[in-house]
């Protein structure tokens, strides 16, 4: 049989600061290495057809951690996106943010800016990086772009359907067909909650920064592997 390639693969980048911490590293150097992951992985999915990776870069929530694994990451972010433009280009992916401004500094969100920017003309294929993202968050701030449509006469209350509300998600993006959650943890932790309604779901114990292209591939098996039914009857 064909393999089924999904249009949209989210995965919740887990297991980084368990990387290095079982290698006797500092957990900075996870995040590090899985930035390179990331970049290496996006390369890959999106070459074998896949249209939209989603990656869960930073949650809202993940400011609770400490200033220093903070600052880390937001350095981290602001050199590696500035660093990789022109990677991403020779490989024609285009790159866009899912997330809210504050509290992100004007260096994080300009970095992220000239990001999308700088790789708005690619064609092939989408890198959704969610970075302070919520899914919770995305749905109230969509409901208030969709009152505001309201008010202001643009649509009526009727016009509210669920094409409607994802259309008006931080980006107008498909449906989830595959969720992956690397590290073993098995829960979604406020990610993409709209999109993933009727995603395959996938969570291998590995750290994500050796979720390199054959780890890949085993998932892609596993979503070969499903039937899906989206509440009809098994053919
Ligand atoms: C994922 O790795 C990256 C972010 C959430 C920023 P973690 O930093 O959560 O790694 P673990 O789960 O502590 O191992
Ligand atoms: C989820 O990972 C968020 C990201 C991958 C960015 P966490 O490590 O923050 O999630 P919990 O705290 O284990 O649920
Ligand atoms: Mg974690």
């Amino acid at each position: 049989m064909e393999e089924k390639i999904p249009t949209h693969v989210g995965i919740i980048l887990d297991g980084n600061g368990r990387w290095a911490t079982s290698r006797g590293l500092k957990r900075s150097e996870g995040h590090k290495e899985g930035f390179e992951t990331l970049k290496i992985l996006a390369k890959y999915i999106l070459k074998k057809g896949v249209k939209i990776l989603s990656v869960f870069a930073f949650s809202t929530e993940n400011f609770k951690r400490s200033k220093e694994e903070v600052d880390y990451l937001m350095n981290l972010f602001i050199k590696g996106f500035k660093g990789s433009i022109s990677e991403f280009n020779s490989n024609n992916i285009k790159v866009v943010f899912s997330g809210r401004k504050e509290p992100l500094s004007d260096d994080v969100w300009n970095a992220m800016k000239e990001m999308e920017d700088g790789t708005k003309d690619n064609t092939g294929g989408i890198l959704n990086i969610c970075l302070n993202y919520g899914g919770r968050a995305e749905i109230v701030d969509t409901t208030k772009k969709l009152i505001n449509k309201v008010i202001n006469n643009e649509i009526s209350i009727e016009d509210i359907t669920e094409e409607t509300i994802e259309k008006n998600l931080y980006h107008d993006l498909p449906p989830i067909d595959l969720l992956i959650r690397t590290s073993g943890e098995v829960r979604v932790s406020n990610f993409m909650l709209y999109q993933m309604a009727y995603a395959e779901m996938y969570f291998p114990d590995t750290y994500f920064p050796d979720f390199k292209e054959s780890e890949f591939d085993k998932a892609l098996l596993y979503y070969n592997s499903r039937d899906r039914r989206f509440g009809g009857i098994k053919k």
